[in-house]
């Protein structure tokens, strides 16, 4: 089966609405004028989400007007439906406001705000269970791959949080995202090889656990210091099937480079 490649933009702490509308009004212009990324796009052979701030979510949500095949998604969810939870926001709230996606246990997350893979299982299941696809999030620090522990951290980050879901909720609903966090924000990608290796891993990975069905639909997503000029070589290799941009996916002309080396 073939799986539907996805070039996702997690803006992290950048763009407020006007900056939003400005990216979108940019990359209106910049995929009008690329006749094979429209049709790819409107065909549904390729997807673009973004991921801009909370505030900001409104402004990109109205964008789908004129970009009806864009996707949007949140960077985080709370695990609760609702409650005494200050500063948070639930998983039936962003399916509220329109929100297709939502990016769950980024290694900024984990290593500046201290969230652990229980809390990662637990807005996993409260997204799936919202009806919003997951972006989760796995990956080794530098020291970690120096000691030859990427496979033991990607399977243990991987197990902790999808073990509560049903074996056809993984492939459908999940988007796993292999960042290596040596490679995020530094410039220093993986190699094609490198992400390859890991994405291959984690398709075994998610097969043994979940079944053949699962794994041959699971989408894996590479990300870190993904760049118009290595972005070809990354989304070529077989496993890999899609990226989760940071730096690159803030201006709209970047970002639509890397979708058209999707292509
Ligand atoms: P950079 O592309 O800026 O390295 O960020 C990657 C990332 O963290 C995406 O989630």
């Amino acid at each position: 089966m073939e799986r539907t490649p996805l070039i996702a933009g997690n803006w992290k702490m950048h763009h407020g609405i006007s900056a939003t509308g400005k990216f979108l009004s940019e990359l209106e212009m910049r995929i009008s004028r690329d006749a094979g990324a429209k049709k790819a796009l409107e065909g549904d052979f390729i997807e673009m989400a973004i991921f801009p701030p909370f505030t900001s979510l409104w402004r990109a949500l109205e964008g789908k007007r004129y970009l009806p095949w864009l996707k949007v998604g949140a960077q985080n969810v709370h695990w609760a439906p609702e409650g005494a939870f200050t500063g948070e926001v639930s998983a039936n709230m962003l399916r509220e406001a329109g929100c297709d996606y939502v990016i769950i246990g980024h290694s900024e997350r984990r290593q500046l705000f201290g969230e652990t893979d229980e809390q990662v299982r637990r807005k996993l299941d409260a997204a799936v269970s919202a009806g919003l696809l997951a972006v989760l999030c796995v990956g080794e620090t530098l020291q970690e791959r120096e000691a030859g522990e990427t496979m033991a951290v990607v399977e243990r980050q991987l197990m902790k949080a999808l073990v509560g879901l049903p074996p056809d909720e993984v492939g459908r609903s999940v988007c796993i995202a292999y960042e290596p966090v040596w490679a995020i924000g530094t410039g220093r990608n993986a190699t094609p090889g490198e992400a390859q290796e890991v994405c291959q891993a984690i398709r075994r990975f998610v097969a043994e656990r979940f079944g053949d069905e699962a794994a041959m639909v699971q989408r894996i997503l590479y990300g870190g210091s993904v760049k118009t000029d290595n972005a070809a070589g990354l989304l070529s290799e077989p496993d890999v099937d899609g990226a989760l941009v940071g730096g690159a996916s803030l201006q709209a002309d970047s970002f639509a480079q890397i979708l058209a080396a999707a292509l």
